[in-house]
């Protein structure tokens, strides 16, 4: 059984110093990080490019144990996803929005005995994903429109679709943990987990911050 209380704090890597990224990972997972967050961004679904499977790949290699939780914001999941699953993810997290087969793209994640995530925008009615809730392992709430780190947290757009989620995974005893990335504070977290969200991304509140595990310590505590 999913423990949905259990905080899990991931740094996103999108935040951290990609020429000593090696350094970085372990850096991360030092200072208590429990996972390290992976933004994939194509310059279609978001306006940014980031990094691809290589990356990935560059990071199992680095850190063997680490849970690598990637969130990929591309306009075609489907095809890419393999890719993925062979660099060495953890979890894959696919995006509702785009026009593609999300039920079979969930079944192939799921398939290759990895653990599955679905992402929804702040724009994004939480109703869209219903469908999906009983195959995934995570629902990721985005509290920012995604492409960018260093934005603001999203609170009215996003919390009652947290607390939502919430309501529906104890009405119909469903077992996805819920995420919240994007803006993330010990402020912003603290009420990201009073609606219910357990696993918190943090990229410029964890790589950038003067003290890494402080940081990640107060995400944990708020
Ligand atoms: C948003 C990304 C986030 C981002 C979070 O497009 O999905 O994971 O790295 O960054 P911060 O913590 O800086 O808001
Ligand atoms: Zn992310």
């Amino acid at each position: 059984m999913l423990d949905f209380n259990q905080r899990i704090v991931a740094p996103s890597l999108l935040a951290a110093d990609w020429s000593r990224l090696g350094e970085e990972c372990h850096r991360a997972i030092a200072a208590g990080g429990d996972w390290l967050h992976l933004d994939i961004m194509d310059g279609h679904f978001v306006d940014n490019i980031s990094f691809g499977p290589n990356f990935v790949k560059h990071v199992r290699n680095t850190v063997a144990d680490a849970y690598l939780d990637t969130h990929l914001m591309i306009e075609r999941p489907d095809q890419y996803v393999t890719e993925f699953i062979e660099a060495g993810s953890s979890n894959i997290t696919i995006h509702i929005e785009p026009e593609y087969d999300v039920e079979a793209t969930i079944t192939k994640i799921k398939e290759s005995g990895i653990s599955a995530g679905l992402a929804l925008n702040p724009a994004t009615p939480l109703k869209l994903a219903e469908p999906f809730l009983k195959k995934i392992d995570i629902l990721l709430i985005m509290t920012v429109v995604p492409g960018f780190g260093g934005q603001n947290f999203m609170e009215e757009e996003t919390m009652p679709k947290v607390a939502q989620a919430k309501k529906i995974r104890a009405d119909k005893n469903l077992n996805f943990h819920i995420e919240v990335d994007g803006g993330i504070t010990p402020e912003t977290a603290s009420i990201a987990a009073k609606h219910g969200a357990n696993i918190l991304v943090s990229g410029t509140g964890t790589f950038k911050a003067d003290e890494m595990a402080v940081s990640i310590k107060e995400l944990r505590e708020s």
